[in-house]
């Protein structure tokens, strides 16, 4: 049986690589802070620790697994990541998680590591005109991220790339873009614009208003979770170290973002912009690499995500407010 460790495995993501991992037969280990919020772990053993702990990483990484991956970081959207009031605690809290799992794990002959890394590492100047930004892998360097959150990112890979070279480990980094879904933070500060864009909808009554940051003219891309499980585990287990893309190239602009959710919510909405954080203006998934590496792209549909998301949010709202 396949052995596998998910750091971060309380998280949104972790805990639905969890369920993966679960489904293809192997066992799981799952280490975070917290147990996951909306459903129970399927991971076999759990364990509640802090990995800045050196003693807990070497404790949750007492033997050699067949994949371990981290997932623990200290993050958020928007919100929480270009405020710049998390910033010291941002870099500080992920780095020391990122330097003590690369290190606890080479020295239990561990082989691989797959470490999520963000699409906040690119440079800001190629992600100013919101038709026509580009995130080539390629285009990383010169480096300037326009958040502390994508420095230490971009410290991250490089730390577990340089793990592969020094010591003949098979890290792999891949580069997520905005992945939402069931069971992602979608209150309290840290969730990003679509889990936010149906939280307001939801809560919205028809022909009422909802307020959305900045002038709605921002472009993103926003990858369904299921997708992004399907290329983290399709790189974990390829020849390819990376980084590269995983994210949707199904690039549409913060307005696009709540008209789709709107309909689907069957409501009229006015859309009141107001100052709040934005980060850059525009952001897509470059695809040309995984698809030339893996032989796979992501190719769901927005709308396909955000029904069933909506659908969840729209519990959660109804849940609380009862
Ligand atoms: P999340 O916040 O839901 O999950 C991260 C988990 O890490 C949380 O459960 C948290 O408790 C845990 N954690 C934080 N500090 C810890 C510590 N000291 N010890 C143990 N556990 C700790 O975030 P997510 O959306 O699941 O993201 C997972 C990874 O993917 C992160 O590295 C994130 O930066 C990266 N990423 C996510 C997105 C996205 O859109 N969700 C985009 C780019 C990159
Ligand atoms: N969160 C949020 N909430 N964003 C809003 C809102 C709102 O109510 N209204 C408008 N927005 C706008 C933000 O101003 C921003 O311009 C855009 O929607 C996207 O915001 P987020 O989804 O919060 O974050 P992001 O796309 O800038 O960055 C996220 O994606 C990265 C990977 O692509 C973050 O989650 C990062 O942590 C992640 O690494």
């Amino acid at each position: 049986m396949k052995t596998s460790l998910v750091c971060g495995a309380g998280g949104f993501i972790g805990s639905h690589v969890v369920k993966r991992l679960k489904a293809e037969g192997h066992w799981v280990r799952g280490v975070d802070l917290k147990f996951p919020e909306f459903s129970e772990t399927h991971a076999d053993d759990f364990v509640i620790g802090d990995l800045r702990d050196r003693n807990v990483v070497d404790r949750v990484i007492d033997r050699r697994f067949d994949e371990i991956y981290q997932m623990a970081a200290d993050m958020g959207g928007a919100g929480y990541i270009f405020t710049g009031e998390h910033d010291a605690a941002i870099m500080h809290n992920s780095a020391t998680i990122n330097l003590n799992v690369s290190d606890s794990a080479h020295k239990r002959h561990n082989a691989k590591i797959f470490y999520s890394s963000s699409a906040c590492m690119y440079p800001a100047y190629n992600q100013e005109d919101p038709d026509n930004p580009n995130l080539a892998e390629s285009s990383a360097y010169p480096a300037a991220p326009d958040s502390e959150y994508g420095w230490e990112k971009l410290f991250s890979e490089r730390l577990f790339l340089a793990y592969n070279r020094n010591f003949g480990m098979s890290n792999r980094v891949a580069r997520y873009h905005n992945i939402f879904g069931p069971e992602g933070t979608w209150t309290g500060g840290k969730e990003k614009a679509p889990a936010a864009v149906c939280r307001k909808v939801a809560q919205a009554r028809n022909n009422g208003e909802i307020e959305i940051w900045g002038d709605g003219h921002q472009t993103r891309s926003f990858l369904y979770i299921d997708e992004c499980l399907e290329g983290t585990i399709r790189l974990t287990r390829s020849a390819f170290e990376g980084p590269v893309n995983i994210g949707s190239d199904e690039m549409v602009t913060i307005n696009q973002l709540v008209d789709m959710v709107s309909e689907i919510a069957g409501k009229t909405l006015h859309k009141h912009h107001i100052p709040g954080p934005q980060g850059v203006r525009g952001r897509n998934s470059d695809n040309r690499l995984i698809e030339e590496t893996l032989g796979w792209r992501p190719s769901a549909s927005l709308r396909s995500g955000l029904e069933t998301t909506y659908a969840w949010i729209e519990q959660q709202v109804l849940r609380n407010a009862t």
